[in-house]
């Protein structure tokens, strides 16, 4: 069968709704696009663990430190799914994770901002865990198996991620004025950043529409931004927060709230490695790397003798 004609059936399969499986023919720009969000989304997990992982020895009760401690190994294992959803496509994880290390890969831009109070986890529990649903649920119907199944899971645990910060906010936001005030600084300092984790408009997304056409992503970047915008400022009023944003203004036609223009001047700014913590992340990240030298050492070895001992026996 002819390459053109494979890729005809494909895209038929695609537009049946049917789910391609690793084993699955697939055109090569498919399997590149994949390994492409899916090994990013691998490292925005691993890297997203950093910033509230500066939180845990300071959580302001036991109660806090168990279920920041449980959030941050969540992100961990989604870390550890996704990279190997993209190992069905032969990605290897070396590969993949030298790309990150050696900053050819991007992760979500939204992790190279500081926390600097513990209101800090509250709302990023809330916001972008909340952006992160957002996105993922749609995944959870991507056309590649287990990319969907992968989000199917942590879907779930983001639930639990969003619900845990979004108590935390109403308690900071009904709370003594200097917690009012924290919450609500924290709130102004992460709206903007967590907005940008959908990507730039979809007239300036180069990958936007290929993924649509392929049946990866079936919502544009915008789309899901305003899904996000219209929930969560309802959530925020609900608790006495204010968004910052002037223009932002209910459209009772539409029924979105129409809001102000992202500075995407930061964005990619950030993007292009010169966010306020870029530099600290990738040196934390490079450093975790190089002392797990051992660890992974020990597993291959433990490895290596495990497929000794299975030979012999055999
Ligand atoms: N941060 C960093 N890079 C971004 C970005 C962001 N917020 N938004 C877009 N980009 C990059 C894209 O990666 C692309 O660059 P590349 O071609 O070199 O990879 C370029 O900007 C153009 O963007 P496009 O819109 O064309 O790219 P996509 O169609 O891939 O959309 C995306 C970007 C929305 C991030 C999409 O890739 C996606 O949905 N990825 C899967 C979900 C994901 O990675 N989420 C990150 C957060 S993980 C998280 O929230 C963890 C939770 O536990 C908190």
């Amino acid at each position: 069968m002819s390459k053109e004609s494979k890729a005809q059936e494909f895209q038929e399969r695609i537009d049946n709704g049917e789910t391609i499986e690793p084993k699955d023919w697939m055109p090569e720009r498919y399997q590149k696009q994949l390994i492409r969000m899916m090994s990013q989304h691998a490292h925005s997990e691993v890297v997203g663990m950093l910033p509230e992982g500066n939180w845990i020895t300071r959580a302001p009760s036991l109660r806090r430190k168990m279920i920041l401690l449980s959030k941050v190994q969540d992100e961990a294992g989604h870390g550890l799914y996704l990279y190997s959803a993209t190992e069905t496509l032969g990605a290897s994880r070396q590969e993949v994770l030298d790309d990150l290390l050696n900053g050819r890969a991007k992760y979500s831009s939204i992790f190279n901002y500081p926390t600097l109070s513990w209101a800090d986890v509250a709302v990023i529990g809330w916001l972008v865990d909340g952006a992160a649903i957002i996105n993922q649920t749609m995944l959870a119907r991507s056309s590649y198996g287990p990319y969907s199944r992968a989000m199917v899971r942590i879907c779930k645990e983001e639930s639990f991620h969003k619900k845990q910060g979004y108590e935390m906010v109403a308690q900071m936001a009904d709370g003594t004025p200097e917690q009012q005030e924290m919450i609500q600084d924290a709130v102004d300092r992460w709206w903007w950043p967590t907005l940008m984790m959908f990507g730039p408009h979809d007239e300036d997304s180069p990958n936007s529409a290929e993924l649509i056409k392929w049946g990866v992503k079936s919502k544009t970047n915008d789309e899901l931004r305003q899904s996000f915008v219209d929930r969560h400022v309802q959530e925020a009023h609900a608790v006495g927060l204010e968004i910052p944003d002037p223009d932002l203004e209910y459209n009772e036609e539409t029924e979105h709230w129409e809001f102000g223009e992202i500075d995407w001047d930061e964005f990619w700014n950030v993007v292009r490695g010169n966010g306020p913590m870029n530099k600290e992340r990738m040196k934390t990240r490079r450093e975790a790397h190089e002392n797990g030298k051992w660890v992974r050492k020990a597993a291959e070895e433990y490895a290596r003798k495990q497929r000794l001992q299975k030979e012999k026996a055999s």
